[in-house]
């Protein structure tokens, strides 16, 4: 197993912050009492070997994720990058003023540092942005994006007043979930708006394919780690995996260490092959 790097590599967002380019999922956790202490305990490991940035939503257990992160984070929030995110049904502008309450509330903390819309509803972005910047104003998150949206309704929000004030797309990427890579990626690259992929070892549906156990004997790693590592080759993408088991923390944050060859990708590939068209943006 690859030894630690010494500190998780950052990324810039565009209102010049910087954040690690590997974090921490939630979803799922908080959701059943006899699990607590142990996902506690894992989002604490995970926070003090860097991945700092925590990611979580009100969707999330009915907020009983924020409420279990909102314990992980005490003795801890000045340490951490915090990002939740508010449902497209509350997405008015009164509306996500008070979902963006009670998530503080739950998180116990006095602000949110990025706060997303989870996807599309039908609140037009416009009002959704005012809310924001309302929030912004009063102190109660310091930046704001947006999740799940494909390239027109990027455009879109990037047309919207205000638009361009969005610091990322939260969408699903992974060796098996590369479309993003045809369109989305490329335009918010040339943007400097990073992409944070979620879901990025699909759940643990892609750690048992072969040619990725294949490559991760090669470096002495896991599969997990060789999805993370190829997720973050690039650079504009920050990796958000869940891991409710110490083991798993460990292994992710080893993942910075896994560095893919030409052979390793084009063997990805052949077995994932990149889009060749643009395809509609999958979501879990
Ligand atoms: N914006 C959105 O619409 C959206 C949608 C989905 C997810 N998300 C965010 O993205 C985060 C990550 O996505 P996800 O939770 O869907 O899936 P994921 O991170 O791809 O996979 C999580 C699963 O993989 C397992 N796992 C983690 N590390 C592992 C390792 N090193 N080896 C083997 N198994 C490992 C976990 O097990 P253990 O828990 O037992 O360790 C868990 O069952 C979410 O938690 C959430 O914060 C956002």
């Amino acid at each position: 197993m690859p030894t630690p790097v010494s500190s998780v590599p950052t990324l810039g967002l565009p209102a010049g912050e910087d954040v690690p380019v590997l974090g921490l999922g939630t979803w799922g956790m908080g959701e059943n009492a006899r699990r607590t202490e142990q996902e506690i305990a894992a989002l604490q490991l995970g926070i003090d070997l860097g991945m700092t940035l925590v990611d979580t939503a009100e969707m999330y257990g009915d907020g009983s994720t924020e409420d279990l992160v909102g314990r992980a984070l005490v003795g801890r929030r000045d340490k951490v990058y915090l990002v939740s995110k508010v449902l497209p049904s509350n997405a008015s502008r009164t509306g996500t003023i008070a979902a963006c309450e009670r998530s503080l509330r739950r998180l116990k903390t006095d602000h949110i540092d990025l706060y997303l819309l989870h996807w599309r509803g039908s609140t037009p972005f416009g009002r959704t942005i005012e809310a924001f910047e309302e929030l912004v104003a009063a102190g109660k998150i310091r930046h704001w994006g947006v999740s799940n949206l494909d390239p027109d309704d990027m455009k879109e929000f990037l047309a919207a007043k205000g638009g361009t004030g969005v610091q990322t797309n939260q969408v699903l990427y992974n060796p098996s979930r590369r479309g993003i890579e045809f369109d989305l990626l490329p335009m918010l690259k040339a943007r400097k708006i990073p992409i944070m992929a979620y879901s990025p070892i699909e759940q643990g549906r892609i750690l048992t394919d072969r040619t990725l156990v294949d490559i991760a004997r090669r470096h002495g790693a896991t599969p997990a780690q060789v999805a993370l590592a190829c997720a973050l080759r690039d650079g504009g993408v920050i990796a958000i995996p869940k891991a409710a088991d110490v083991a798993h923390v460990r292994d992710n944050r080893a993942a910075l260490d896994v560095k893919l060859t030409a052979q390793d990708l084009a063997d990805i590939d052949r077995v994932f092959p990149p889009p060749k068209k643009a395809r509609p943006l999958e979501m879990l």
